[in-house]
């Protein structure tokens, strides 16, 4: 990681009542191809990583039980309680949670986990610890979207600022979830710095 996980959530508190201005096309293509991927069941419950200002996690609150949206940066979970109080969604809860200790009761179960454009903040074997978090909680689904290199890194285009974003290869993503017993059944690409990626479980957690 290239800043602490503090420093983190001090940068996005300091631009959470903007942030929703400065959303670029294909980051409105990789969050609604989240949304649908993630396509959560009436009855699911949906743990959202890196939450933000609630993007995705509101998004889903009308179709699952529950939404467990997490993030680090409590100026940005203020922006997205305030919207989901405005728009009356009482089935999605905003609470502190980091990428490898979420906050979330282990015996509170997950069906689907999301997460977008948040990830690349950790460093690939921070990524691989957070995956097999999302893993362990034995969630049937996980749909990562996030800045990701399929060509080699380029700073100079948009979505890499190498100061703060430490983003993996898809190949490294898919490999881990992989590892975590998942199958990658589709990987979208937005951008050459931005996929989207779907993993469908297909080895069980040991007892
Ligand atoms: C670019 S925003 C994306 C927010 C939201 N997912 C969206 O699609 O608009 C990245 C978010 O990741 C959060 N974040 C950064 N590092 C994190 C970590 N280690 N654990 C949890 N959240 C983190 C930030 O606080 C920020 O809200």
């Amino acid at each position: 990681m290239k800043k602490t996980v503090a420093e983190h959530a001090e940068r996005f508190s300091e631009k959470a009542a903007s942030y929703d201005d400065s959303k670029s096309d294909e980051y409105q293509a990789c969050a609604s191809l989240v949304i649908d991927h993630a396509s959560p069941g009436a009855d699911d419950v949906v743990l959202d990583l890196g939450a933000g200002t609630g993007a995705i996690a509101l998004a889903l609150a009308e179709d699952a039980e529950r939404v467990l949206a997490r993030d680090i940066s409590e100026g940005m979970m203020d922006e997205g309680r305030q919207k989901a109080a405005d728009r009356g969604l009482e089935t999605v809860e905003f609470a502190y949670g980091e990428f490898r200790d979420p906050g979330i009761d282990a015996d509170r179960p997950v069906d689907v986990v999301t997460s977008n454009f948040a990830l690349h903040h950790l460093a690939d074997d921070e990524k691989r610890e957070a995956i097999r978090v999302m893993s362990e909680t034995g969630a049937r689904r996980i749909v990562l979207g996030d800045v990701a290199f399929f060509e080699e890194p380029d700073p100079e285009a948009p979505f890499y600022s190498p100061e703060v974003d430490d983003p993996a290869t898809v190949g490294t993503l898919v490999e881990a979830f992989t590892d975590e017993g998942f199958a990658v059944t589709a990987v979208e690409r937005i951008h050459d710095q931005v996929a989207v990626i779907v993993a469908e479980r297909v080895r069980e957690l040991p007892a």
